[in-house]
């Protein structure tokens, strides 16, 4: 169904109103407020019958005046691994990202290139939705607030807060002055901002002194949000929701700013010096102001404007479960969004995921200083899951990442080369003389008359198996990939230094039955730790870990959270994957060899077309032996080296 044009508003403003008038809350309902709860309904469900709404997960969308860059990545691959983490666990997940293309810095963007706003914005929209294909980002909708039914979104939710609220809660109009900062996209309070000399030109000029981008005098006439009509609102909801954001810290930037800077908001500009945005339905002279309209797109996506326009109707899958954001955007978020969905008596999202900057070389990415790391390069070069493995393992949400090629190179030797498609090479591609296999390893276990559970005195990696599920369940739930990648690969490099002890090509020698049990044995531990951590790490690598889990014959319906436990699946790795595997090329591995960390995106990429495959297979023994000395010593010996590095970046 299509939604409502403006023409449909207009003509039926009436009823409209009145409808939105019913739908409005009262100024105390909007004092109660709390994270409401609302149920969703299927639309198959009878009236009263209540469903489990999806998991509803959102990216922010991202300006095109610029190419995406790693950040932008990093946003849409964190929240694609909270998706398929949901997925993985059995629930129905949707996941919404797309382009912000609509404002004075699309507008002079567009200006500079003397392209027309609207090819200029289809032109760089594609460049991020392609990007999100080549990631694997599996987003269920592409937004863009060019859309129209985004624009029938932004119209409805208008509306509602010009006409129908109390009216010292509504919009009113007034004439604002104040500093506006174009690339930033908003007003900064007096005490916010500070002169400072251009670097460049030598200009004076004034800049926040949050971001240091520049910002402008701006004296005109517009309509008013009262955004501090609601601070006592949003205080309580915080007070009562501590967890709703994050880091917990990140709450309490978001408290002092309510407290200290709170101002209302100014809701349109001028259409004379901003004619690229949604205008007004009742006045084409004034500009609905870009963060009105961008935040609306959470909303678009679950059918606002077309299918529901009020907290009686069915909202389908809104309230947001989560929003991941990064830190320069959590004002807007966890401020200005509340404050305007309370206006309207909507369920606010339930939950923000707030995360750190990626740097390089110690330095915030910028063009101008030429560091910006090209999402599209990096995947190329390392692959897209080990890309991702890379972003989600540094992924802390306490600090800023530093980007080097030097530490993805060491990530993807050590951890996904070695300590994961080694392994998997290790047990289940031995040399013919081996003897041993994942077939007949799985199959002993299914019977309990087998020998093999009578073994005494050998080791077993059970207890890191018993483990691993829990903390890796603690760590997605907590919204924490990089405490989930550790624990991981902590499991992977102990069955690495399990296979270095116990030696089967040794125990192999002996053709005792006692042997062939400890073999049996052996190989079985190994292949739980890469069935387990395959199952646990799909969220994260979509591809490499669907192909090890091919490789390892595990059922599909077998690859949920609830099979990620010791000897949970004793049915896989069956006489026709033994076949399969035998015929694969020895290359054919899981991580092929890399190029060194130490060249550029591009001069690896131009090297990669040359390369001839592993000739260093000396230091893949080394990283082995670098494994199994970690799993002794219990610590990471290549991280520690990683943290110095930073330190001194
Ligand atoms: N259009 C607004 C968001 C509107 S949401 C209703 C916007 N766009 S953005 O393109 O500038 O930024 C999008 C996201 O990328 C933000 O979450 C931002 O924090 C993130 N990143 C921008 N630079 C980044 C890094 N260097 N590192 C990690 N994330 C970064 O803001």
């Amino acid at each position: 169904m299509r939604p409502p044009s403006l023409r449909t508003l207009h003509g039926a403003q009436q009823a409209q109103l009145t409808f939105i008038r019913r739908c409005a809350p009262s100024v105390s309902s909007v004092k109660s407020w709390q994270v409401a709860s609302c149920r969703w309904q299927s639309s198959t469900s009878s009236p009263g019958q209540q469903a489990k709404k999806p998991y509803y997960i959102t990216t922010p969308i991202f300006y095109v005046n610029a190419a995406p860059h790693i950040g932008h990545l990093h946003s849409m691959v964190l929240a694609d691994v909270i998706k398929r983490w949901e997925q993985v666990k059995g629930n129905e997940a949707v996941l919404c990202t797309g382009t912000d293309e609509h404002g004075m810095k699309i507008q002079r963007a567009a200006m500079k290139v003397d392209m027309d706003p609207k090819d200029f914005c289809d032109s760089n929209a594609n460049k991020f939705k392609s990007l999100a294909a080549q990631a694997e980002i599996s987003n269920d909708f592409f937004i863009r607030t060019t859309d129209p039914d985004h624009k029938d979104a932004v119209e409805v939710f208008w509306m509602h807060l010009k006409h129908t609220l109390p009216k010292q809660l509504g919009l009113y109009k007034g004439v604002h002055k104040g500093w506006y900062c174009v690339s930033d996209e908003c007003f900064y309070p007096e005490d916010l901002v500070a002169p400072a000399i251009h670097p460049q030109t030598g200009r004076k000029v004034m800049i926040s002194t949050e971001t240091e981008n520049e910002v402008e005098w701006v004296e005109e006439e517009t309509w008013f949000f009262p955004l501090t009509k609601y601070k006592d609102a949003l205080l309580r909801f915080y007070e009562e929701n501590p967890n709703w954001i994050t880091p917990a810290h990140r709450l309490n930037e978001v408290k002092d700013w309510v407290n200290n800077h709170l101002e209302d908001l100014s809701v349109t500009r001028p259409a004379s010096r901003l004619s690229w945005g949604i205008s007004d339905p009742e006045n084409q002279s004034q500009t609905i102001y870009v963060w009105v309209d961008a935040l609306i797109n959470y909303l678009t996506t679950t059918g606002y404007g077309a299918k529901w326009q009020g907290p009686n109707h069915d909202m389908g899958i809104w309230p947001a479960d989560l929003q991941i954001i990064g830190k320069d955007i959590l004002r807007f978020h966890a401020i200005y969004w509340p404050a305007l969905l309370m206006a309207l008596g909507l369920p606010l999202p339930k939950r923000l995921l707030c995360h750190d900057h990626w740097k390089m070389s110690g330095r915030k990415m910028s063009k101008s200083l030429g560091n910006v790391v090209n999402p599209v390069l990096a995947l190329q070069r390392w692959g897209v899951d080990a890309l991702r493995y890379f972003l989600m393992k540094s992924a802390t949400h306490t600090k800023d990442m530093g980007y080097s090629n030097d530490l993805i190179a060491v990530a993807y030797n050590k951890e996904l080369r070695a300590a994961t498609g080694n392994l998997f090479q290790r047990i289940a591609m031995p040399r013919a003389s081996a003897k041993w296999s994942i077939e007949q390893a799985v199959e002993a276990q299914r019977d309990d008359s087998n020998p093999v559970h009578q073994l005494k005195d050998i080791e077993t990696l059970e207890s890191h198996l018993v483990v691993v599920k829990d903390t890796v369940q603690k760590a997605m739930d907590n919204l924490d990939p990089a405490a989930a990648t550790r624990a991981t690969f902590a499991l992977l490099r102990e069955a690495n230094r399990y296979i270095s002890d116990e030696a089967p090509w040794d125990v192999a020698k002996d053709p005792s039955p006692e042997a062939r049990c400890r073999l049996n044995h052996i190989i079985f531990q190994a292949s739980e730790a890469l069935r387990v951590a395959a199952i646990l790490m799909q969220p994260i690598m979509p591809a490499k870990m669907t192909e090890l889990l091919d490789k390892l014959g595990v059922k599909q319906e077998r690859r949920t959270l609830e099979w990620a436990e010791f000897r949970k699946d004793l049915e896989y790795f069956g006489p026709s994957v033994a076949e399969r595997d035998v015929r694969r090329p020895k290359w054919d591995t899981l991580f092929p060899p890399a190029l060194d960390g130490d060249m550029s995106d591009m001069e690896a990429l131009t090297m990669a077309s040359n390369f001839q495959g592993d000739k260093k297979s000396n230091e893949m023994n080394m990283m082995l032996e670098v494994l199994a000395l970690e799993a002794r010593l219990g610590k990471d010996v290549l991280e520690q080296f990683r943290e110095k590095k930073e330190e001194k970046a």
